[in-house]
């Protein structure tokens, strides 16, 4: 190209970013890749779909589970959402396992480099909640912000500069009541009960839009049949927020992105956008508060988040029946 056309073809691209009315560039495109961790693995649908409901109530099966967190590039910024399972820690799996991940497809770091990201181009993480299988490599990441929200955080004693406290103050966003706005398309959402501070990320690519829901269901089988799993410090909120998530889904082009069933990675791959029965949400009944003496060391179930109080862990996680070593001190 001579210089006479060279300035010709910028004029004609000047032209059209002014009467697009964005001087400065085109609109990136967005795009969401899942992190894939773990796969092969099973969950028992009592432990997916038994929140609040007496023992014997659901038809048991064994339904697929896997591990993956997510990561957007809206084309301006990489953000993670959620940091995986640390690398040298391993789930027991027994008889009694009522949830396992299955087989290690990758260390979180090399996932990462597979999904197409290396750490240092990562500017921010979302992270939904405090569980270890969400939080596990944030050490990778001593640059990127890391939002959290200010009651996970706190749990986890989270020091250094990076951390960034969420109090989600940036008003409602559609029917949730509270969020924090991350970046163009980016919604980082408060939506309580599977943990006290848990939260949600939403991201818009046009008229889609991809909601990374950490734990709020396990599967999507509970999504579907409208059940809470047995994992949650605040019933009542998580049902709150079940109830909010399926009513976002039913009046929004909604792809529902998991992270313990490869339903998750499925419905990225295909695109697939949830079509939601009316299912009735099934009366539940209040669990008997479990506090134990928050007294002595405090450990944590590696596998659903279970919180003991005492000089050893117990034998077996009451919740998932992961055994002894399962637990880690806090
Ligand atoms: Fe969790």
């Amino acid at each position: 190209m001579n210089r006479r056309e060279f300035i010709k073809t910028a004029g004609v691209v000047t032209l059209g970013l002014m009467l697009d009315g964005n001087l400065t560039e085109a609109k990136p495109n967005m795009k969401i890749s899942a992190v894939k961790l773990y796969d092969g693995g099973y969950m028992m649908k009592s432990f997916a779909c038994g929140g609040g409901l007496p023992e014997g109530s659901i038809k048991e099966e064994k339904l697929r589970s896997s591990l993956q967190n997510y990561v957007i590039d809206t084309g301006k910024e990489v953000i993670l959402v959620d940091t995986g399972f640390p690398a040298e820690e391993t789930i027991p799996v027994t008889k009694d396992s009522v949830i396992t991940f299955g087989d290690k497809v990758k260390d979180y770091v090399d996932a990462l480099k597979v999904a197409g990201y290396e750490p240092a181009q990562v500017s921010k993480i979302l992270i939904t909640h405090k569980h270890a299988d969400h939080t596990g490599e944030l050490r990778h990441f001593p640059n990127a912000k890391i939002y959290i929200s200010r009651i996970e955080a706190d749990d986890m004693k989270l020091t250094g500069d990076n951390v960034v406290r969420t109090d989600f103050t940036d008003g409602a966003y559609k029917n949730f009541n509270a969020c924090q706005k991350i970046a163009d398309g980016v919604y980082y959402i408060f939506a309580p009960g599977h943990t006290k501070g848990n939260s949600i990320v939403i991201a818009e690519d046009g008229d889609i839009s991809y909601l990374i829901h950490g734990d709020v269901t396990y599967t999507d089988e509970a999504l579907l049949e409208n059940k809470l799993s047995v994992v949650f410090e605040d019933m009542s909120a998580a049902r709150d927020t079940l109830n909010r998530v399926r009513a976002f889904i039913k009046e929004n082009k909604t792809v529902y992105l998991s992270t313990h069933t490869p339903f998750g990675y499925e419905n990225l791959d295909n695109k697939k956008i949830m079509e939601l029965p009316d299912i009735e949400e099934t009366p539940v009944v209040e669990e008997k508060a479990d506090t134990p003496k928050a007294t002595g060391t405090k450990w944590v179930c590696s596998v659903c988040g279970y919180e003991h109080f005492g000089d050893e862990p117990p034998e077996v996680c009451p919740r998932c029946k992961q055994p002894k070593s399962a637990f880690k001190k806090a």
